[in-house]
This record gives C-alpha cells, structure tokens and sequence, in this order.
C-alpha cells in the first residue's frame, strides 16, 4: 500500500511569522490518518519551519538544491544544509526552475543523485507545457524527463522517490486536469519505471498530481488508480484549504 503523500509548495511566499503561524493553524485543523504531509516554504524559513513541523508529525522539504554538497558556489544551498536543517525532501525539477531559470534534465537527474546520496527523499517534478500537449506530445515528453531523471538509480531508490506529475498549463491557472487525464499520465509514468526497473518498484514509486489542485477537486485525484497524492502551490498558502485538502485525503482513506 502507498502511503498518499500531500505537499505545500509555497514558493517565494511567507515571512517567518506567516509560516509560523501557518503551521500552528494546520497542526490544530488536521484530522488524524495515514497521509503523510510536507511543507516546502523558502530556503530561509527551513530551519524554524522544521522544528514546528516536527512537533506536529509535519515533514518538511527545500524547492530545490544544488548537487555539491560544499565548495565555492555563491548563491546555492547544498544537500548537506538541509540535512543539517532536518529536511527529509526537496522538490526538484519544478517546472518554474525549468523555465526561469534553465533547468535541465542532466541538472535534474544531478540533483537526484545527490538527494539520495544525502538521504534526502526528491519530489521530481515533470510535466508538458500546453504546445505539447496540444501537438499530442504528452507521454514523450513526460517519459524523456522521467527516464533521465532516474537513470543510474538503485531500484531500493526509485521505490522511494515521488514523482509528481504537474501539467505546465494548469499550474496557477485555476485550470485543473481532469482526473482521469492525470491518472492517465500516472499511468503512463509507473508502466516507465516498470520497464526501466521491475514491477515491484513501479508499484512502489508515489505518484503526485500538482496544478489548481483544491479542497474542491482533491477527491477527483485521489479516488484514480495511481494518483497518491498532490503537490499544491496557491491553495497550500492558506491553511484551511491545504487542510481541506489534506483532509480530504484521510476522509476518502479511512
Ligand atoms: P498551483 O497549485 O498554484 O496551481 O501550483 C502548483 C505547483 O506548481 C506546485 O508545485
């Protein structure tokens, strides 16, 4: 059985005091259930954001890293850090990263690697933009980013990492994939790993769905055969809707 996994990516948003905050209201809102729940906030609040989570059962992961782990690389934040900072994942590949600021495959599947090495579980972001989807290019480009970003992995790893599967166009557009197109690519995505690997770790691997995933349609991912759970950006800044939507997860679980 794969434990659901629902994650906040709050991207450049919160100062200490609203992260604080956030996490006091989410830990008081939550109902009590098998699914696991991660905060990603910015680099900066990890540490105090870490230690108010983990009262609480709370994980927590960075948006991003490099793949050194030290050395003279002004600007980075290395695997090392965040193990230090009592991180357990970190978001990699996010598609801003790849559009904003040239992130590619051969970056991606580096920062993998080095997750793992630091024993940081990555939450590897993949998806199509709207062009590829509408030329009908959808499980080429989603089965390219996942084979490169697995490629020289353990299967022990594989089983352990989180794909999520964040179609371009629907991320803070309010415009939601269906379920069954999500599913679909989930689909598509495990049948990858099975080939690359074995069946036993293509049923293990955790598939996420991201893109105006809401307390309203959470239920249309999850209720699909190999969604196991979401990775939220607008709807995770307020902590009655993430709980929403986490709850949401535990009511259709239990
Ligand atoms: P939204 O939930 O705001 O569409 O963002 C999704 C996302 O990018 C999560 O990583």
């Amino acid at each position: 059985m794969r434990t659901p996994i629902i994650a906040a990516n709050w991207k450049m948003h919160k100062t200490v005091t609203e992260a604080l905050e956030f996490v006091e209201q989410l830990a008081g809102l939550l109902d009590t259930g098998n699914t696991e729940t991660v905060i990603c906030p910015p680099f900066p609040l990890l540490g105090c954001v870490a230690e108010a989570c983990h009262k609480y059962g709370l994980r927590v992961g960075a948006q991003n890293m490099y793949w050194e782990a030290t050395g003279a690389f002004t600007g980075e934040v290395s695997p090392l850090l965040l193990k230090d900072l009592a991180v357990d994942y970190v978001i990699i590949g996010h598609s801003e990263r790849r559009q904003l600021f040239a992130e590619t495959d051969q970056h991606v599947a580096r920062k993998v690697k080095a997750a793992f090495a630091h024993d940081l579980t990555p939450i590897v972001c993949v998806g199509e933009t709207l062009q590829q989807r509408q030329a009908e290019q959808t499980m080429d480009v989603v089965g390219e980013q996942v084979t490169v970003a697995v490629t020289g992995l353990d299967p022990s790893q594989v089983r352990r990492m989180v794909i999520a599967y964040e179609p371009v166009w629907a991320i803070g557009s309010g415009l939601a994939a269906t379920g069954k197109d999500a599913n679909e690519v989930a689909c598509y995505i495990r049948k990858t790993i099975g080939e690359l690997f074995s069946l036993k770790v293509a049923r293990d691997v955790r598939l996420q769905y991201g893109g105006s995933v809401k307390p309203e349609n959470i239920a249309d991912f999850m209720q699909e055969t190999d969604v196991d759970g979401a990775l939220v950006g607008g709807a995770a800044l307020d902590s009655a809707k993430f709980a929403g939507i986490i709850n949401g997860v535990i009511g259709a679980n239990s």
